[in-house]
């Protein structure tokens, strides 16, 4: 097993490009399943989490291959439409083949992706909207089945709307399945985030008829069959603000290349209110934190266009180094707070009560041992190893290479000093 090895104290510098998108790829590797025709997908990430995907799409008859950047997706003709438990349950975005499977063959069996680090994570709003286009689900030893009628999916009004917002996933799911719907189907309480507009933008491209994207409520007007989908991914915001947050608590001078700028207006602007420095131009940003003095805006996490909840621990390692005390607000998953008591192992000062964090600083961290319980969790670790002195030693980066493309080199190219190396001590 890997782990990182972080020695601090160095500001980045220089300029590095923005990978593709995990996020946004994986709800497009799944809507390949919608079509007889092959895709592709160019400038896709080389992460652990597609070629996830990428296995159970091949299981379910949907071959795939890297060629480079590019993911080709060839359907083999046969029409498999259960997804097996030993893939599904090593990455909670696999349910997105739900809908997709469903509207294409009228059958789906998808086991239930089960909690994680992150909470419960219940998959009801992706269920309820299947129910409201018309297809009958039922939950048997631990497995979804959905059926359509004969004939296909109706369509219908779906509210997607739950307890804190919508759903992104549950969004890309009903979207896929209601592409293929006999009728029109309207959803609403839809989700708003760049990944679902970049979903409709190339299930559009393939013939698909789905208006309102980037809005709430979505029209989709079911078509019999769509193209293979065909195009470049876009670059990840996440990706993005980590190496954006990680060049400022380093006070650091880096320009980011491939960014994009408007999906990340409420990072950028939190950015601004804690003091630092920062150009911004169409597809780029300058961070430039030379001697600056950080200040501690509060940060509430909510659906895009708000502050996102995947840069959330990234904050927190940023906030060890603003003066005063920082309150952090999740409103997403109340319980994404794991990364907190790693980050006091390296000295930092933090409590954790009702869904909110609050960080006192400016802290001197010294490096140590720690543990990554999640992607973004590993993020915020290696963000603190940066300016920790001494030695940090990240563990369990399988985490982290489920969603970062070789972060170790991209910081290093920037001066930091991060080697990967193998973890004699064991996980
Ligand atoms: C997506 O997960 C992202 N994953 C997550 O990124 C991200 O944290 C999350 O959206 C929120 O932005 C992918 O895109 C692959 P949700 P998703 O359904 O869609 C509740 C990362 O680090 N909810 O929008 O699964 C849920 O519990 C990952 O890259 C229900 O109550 O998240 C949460 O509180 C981690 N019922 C809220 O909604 C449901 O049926 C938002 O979750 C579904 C969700």
């Amino acid at each position: 097993m890997d782990c990182f090895e972080v020695i601090g104290g160095t500001p980045l510098q220089g300029e590095v490009e923005v990978a593709g998108s995990k996020n946004g790829t994986l709800p497009l590797m799944a809507a390949a399943l919608l079509s007889n025709e092959s895709s592709q997908l160019d400038g896709v990430p080389a992460l652990r989490d597609i070629h996830t995907l990428a296995e159970l799409l091949s299981s379910l008859g949907l071959n795939t291959r890297f060629v480079a950047q590019s993911l080709q997706l060839v359907p083999s003709g046969q029409d498999l439409w259960q997804a097996p438990y030993d893939l599904v349950r090593r990455m909670r975005a696999s349910v997105c083949v739900l809908g997709p499977l469903l509207a294409r063959t009228g059958h789906a069996s998808v086991p239930l992706p089960g909690g994680c680090v992150l909470g419960v994570r219940p998959i009801d709003l992706h269920l309820r909207g299947m129910e409201s286009l018309g297809a009958k689900v039922d939950l048997a030893e631990g497995c979804v089945l959905a059926t359509a009628p004969k004939g296909g999916l109706p369509g219908g009004e779906v509210d997607l709307s739950g307890p804190r917002g919508s759903t992104v996933l549950g969004t890309a799911n009903v979207l896929m399945a209601a592409t293929l719907a006999k009728g029109e189907s309207v959803l609403r309480g839809a989700a708003c985030e760049p990944e679902i507009v970049v979903l409709i933008d190339f299930l559009n491209s393939a013939g698909a008829q789905i208006e309102g994207g980037g809005t709430a409520t979505l029209r989709v007007q079911g078509v019999d069959e769509i193209h293979g989908l065909k195009g470049n991914v876009p670059p990840d915001r996440i990706e993005a603000g980590t190496l954006l947050l990680a060049a400022a608590m380093t006070r650091g001078h880096v320009k980011l290349t491939r960014c994009p700028v408007p999906q990340l207006q409420a990072l950028l602007d939190t950015l601004e209110l804690a003091g630092v420095p920062l150009e911004r131009g169409s597809d780029w940003v300058r961070v430039h934190a030379e001697g600056a003095i950080f200040r501690n805006p509060v940060i509430q996490t909510a659906p895009y266009p708000g502050y996102p909840t995947d840069l959330q621990a990234q904050w927190m390692a940023f906030a060890t180094q603003a003066e005063g005390t920082t309150l952090i607000r999740e409103g997403i998953y109340p319980e994404r707070f794991l990364h907190a008591a790693e980050l006091v192992r390296l000295g930092a000062q933090i409590e954790v009560s009702d869904g909110s964090a609050r960080v006192h600083g400016p802290t001197r961290l010294s490096g140590a041992p720690v543990l990554a319980s999640d992607l973004r969790a590993s993020a915020a670790l290696v963000l603190a190893g940066l300016v920790a002195e001494g030695k940090t030693v990240v563990k369990r980066v399988y985490h982290l290479d489920r969603g970062y493309e070789r972060l170790e080199e991209k910081l290093s190219s920037l001066g930091a000093s991060v080697r990967r190396v193998v973890d004699e001590m064991g996980p």
